[in-house]
């Protein structure tokens, strides 16, 4: 490693000087209380997941290397826990929000994370990891700005402009969970919805009347940067706006080489960021469009989200058919060629002030290389399950990592296969074992009939290939090693492989996954465990002290439901009733 000088975001940087505290960094906090609240985005009243009583949630809009502190508190009838989609957490998968790592956030409890956005730049998400919920909400963005002393590979744009697009039900989580459970499909969306709204009204016929759509406000002539985010369920997505152009700026953390796109196909999980130049002439407003892809497009109408982006001096409302989408049905080499089209700028600062492209990824040498296939879901002991390499994942009551803390065996087991099974697949706890600093190849089969996005949380990877039809040794030959992008959400097309690159230099125990969620929720994931031999003490931070217990090591917790944010929020009268049950119940005490 000694002659990679420059070391560029994705990579540790194990400094003799760094210790365990937070080295003088700023904190920036956030409190947030999660509930049900009644909504309708399309038109159907439902419960869906807010933060402070807002659905989306707030913007974690925080600088390279902060410490972020967010206090959550569960309202919920069910556990939560908060994932920070392509957030690294740096040496601590403590705070990484996924059931391998951490004890879940029972009903009525707070817990608060504390992470480091650690040599990061660009635009993310956060979203609940448990139980479904993320198809009820409770998602929102995460801009990580660069620091002042770096510089973007584009002019500071005029505004900053999140946009959060999904496939949205009106059945609630609870309800198309029990569809899964039961063996079924989810079935066709409702609709897609733009920042938690439902579209405009471009077709009497298609949109009822009453639903509240997303508008952005812009200036004539200026740019804008859009941090575009599917934080939706498992429909691929087609994202343009009418008359503008989208130039591709970044790409979960990474700058991309700036290219103009009409539409972009974005898919479950995935971020972008677009510039985009108001330099049309406000005769009219214009439609921002989100789309079902690779579907029948008279039978999907309705899965259409519409929003509009609105000029101050715009002297009409929008007006017409919206603007096509790549009408491609039968032929999906477009999307991938659009997909590989996205390249990394190599001459590009990310958080560091030093060209990233320095890292020659290309020049590494491969320790291990795993094939992980997807296969349609199948049934197994009598329930249908979503498969990866012939395995379905079940989460152990006690999380791996917190099971490794206190040296508890059985818990899960090392034996992830190299090579998919063959034969009966099997439900297990089954993890990949990750060697530290190793460099890892792995190659994303799928077998199944639609597009699934992969992420890997406390990682970005470098997308090396896809293509369609079975991968061999031989299509290493047609890899890109030179400027692949680095990023966190990858999909693989159906009867397709991706094959991604990754540097396993950062200790912990990392969720990969599909971010599709039905196929999630029945068990599409593995953990990758990373451990340094050398047991020294910088390689990974300890055990948060507010730590949850739970399985095997329940008998540890010693935190209690919170009261006291309750009453804040109640208000004055159901305090004044708190105060008195605790005065009868005193007196009930203090006289027996
Ligand atoms: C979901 O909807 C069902 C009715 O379809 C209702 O019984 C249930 O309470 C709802 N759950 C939540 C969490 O809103
Ligand atoms: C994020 O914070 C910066 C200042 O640090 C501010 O300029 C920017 O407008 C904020 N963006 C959003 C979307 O809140
Ligand atoms: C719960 O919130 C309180 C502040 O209201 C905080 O002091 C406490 O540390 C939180 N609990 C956990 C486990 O983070
Ligand atoms: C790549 O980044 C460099 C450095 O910021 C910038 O000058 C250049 O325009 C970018 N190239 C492309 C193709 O985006
Ligand atoms: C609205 O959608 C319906 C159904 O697709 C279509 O028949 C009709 O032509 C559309 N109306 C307009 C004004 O585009
Ligand atoms: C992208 O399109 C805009 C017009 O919307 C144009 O001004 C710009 O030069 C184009 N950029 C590239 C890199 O093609
Ligand atoms: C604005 O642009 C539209 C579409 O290019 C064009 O039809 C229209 O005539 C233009 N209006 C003015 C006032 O220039
Ligand atoms: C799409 O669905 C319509 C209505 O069911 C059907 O007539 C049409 O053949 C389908 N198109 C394709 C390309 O399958
Ligand atoms: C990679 O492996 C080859 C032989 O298999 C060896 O010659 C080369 O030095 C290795 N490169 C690095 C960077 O370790
Ligand atoms: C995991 O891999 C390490 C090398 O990285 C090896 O020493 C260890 O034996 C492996 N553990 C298991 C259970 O296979
Ligand atoms: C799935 O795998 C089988 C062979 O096991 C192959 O015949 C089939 O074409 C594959 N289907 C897809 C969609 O990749
Ligand atoms: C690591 O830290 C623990 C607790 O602070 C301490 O007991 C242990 O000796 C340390 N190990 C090393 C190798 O420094």
């Amino acid at each position: 490693m000694a002659s990679f000088r420059f070391f560029p975001l994705f990579l540790i940087y194990i400094s003799p000087f760094l210790t365990l505290s937070y080295a003088g960094d700023p904190f920036v906090y956030y409190d947030w209380k999660v509930s049900y609240i009644t909504a309708a985005p399309l038109g159907v009243n439902q419960q869906v997941i807010a933060i402070n009583g807002k659905f989306p949630g707030p913007v974690v809009n925080v600088t390279t290397n902060n410490n972020v502190v967010v206090n959550v508190l569960n309202r919920l009838d069910e556990d939560l826990l908060y994932t920070w989609d392509g957030i690294q957490h740096r040496r601590n998968s403590w705070q990484d929000g996924v059931l391998g790592t951490t004890c879940p956030i029972p009903k009525d409890y707070n817990w608060t994370y504390q992470f480091q956005v650690k040599d990061q730049i660009g635009s993310f998400f956060y979203f609940p990891s448990l139980n479904f919920q993320r198809a009820a909400g409770g998602y929102g963005g995460i801009i990580v700005n660069n620091r002042a002393v770096v510089p973007t590979p584009f002019a500071t744009p005029y505004g900053d402009i999140i946009i959060l697009i999904g496939d949205w039900y009106n059945r609630n989580h609870t309800d198309l969970r029990k569809t899964l459970d039961a063996g079924k499909s989810l079935g066709m969306p409702d609709g897609v919805l733009i920042n938690g709204k439902g579209p405009y009204r471009y077709n009497t016929t298609l949109v009822p009347a009453g639903i509240e759509y997303e508008t952005i406000d812009v200036q004539p002539g200026k740019t804008y940067r859009l941090r575009v985010h599917h934080v939706g369920i498992s429909t691929s997505l087609n994202f343009r706006i009418q008359s503008h152009n989208l130039l591709l700026a970044e790409s979960e953390g990474s700058y991309t080489t700036q290219q103009n796109y009409t539409s972009l196909d974005i898919h479950v999980g995935q971020s972008y960021s677009f510039l985009v130049t108001m330099d049309q002439n406000a005769s009219t407003d214009y439609y921002i469009v989100a789309s079902a892809r690779f579907v029948n497009a008279s039978l999907w109408q309705r899965v259409t989200g519409v929003g509009i982006l609105h000029y101050t001096n715009s002297k009409g409302t929008a007006r017409g058919p919206l603007p096509d989408s790549p009408d491609d049905f039968y032929d999906k080499t477009f999307s991938m060629n659009q997909a590989r089209s996205i390249r990394w700028n190599v001459s590009a600062s990310g958080a560091r002030p030093n060209p990233q492209g320095s890292f020659r990824y290309g020049s590494i040498n491969v320790t291990d290389v795993y094939v992980l296939e997807n296969r349609p879901p199948v049934m197994i002991n009598g329930k249908h399950r979503a498969i990866l390499s012939g395995i379905s994942y079940i989460n152990p009551a006690t999380p791996i990592r917190l099971a490794d803390d206190y040296h508890l065996k059985g818990i899960y087991k090392l034996d992830f296969p190299k090579r998919p099974l063959t034969g009966q697949s099997q439900m297990k706890t089954s993890v990949i074992n990750g060697t530290y600093k190793g460099f890892m190849e792995v190659i994303l089969q799928n077998n199944d009939t639609t597009v699934q996005s992969y992420h890997m949380d406390g990682y970005a990877f470098f997308v090396v290939g896809m293509d369609y039809g079975e991968w061999t040794e031989n299509s290493r030959g047609t890899y890109n090693k030179w400027d692949g992008i680095a990023r966190s959400t990858i999909q693989v097309f159906p009867g397709a492989w991706t094959a991604i690159l990754v540097s396993l230099d950062n200790v912990g125990v990392w969720n990969l996954r599909t971010e599709n969620l039905d196929s999630w929720y029945l068990g599409q994931e593995t953990y990758i465990r990373i451990v340094n031999p050398e047991a020294n003490n910088k390689t990974e931070l300890p055990k948060p002290d507010n730590a949850f217990y739970c399985g095997q090591l329940s008998y540890l917790m010693t935190a209690k439901p919170n009261k006291s944010f309750a009453l804040s929020i109640a208000g004055e009268r159901s305090k004044l009733l708190f105060m008195l049950q605790m005065f009868v119940l005193f007196a009930i005490f203090a006289f027996r």
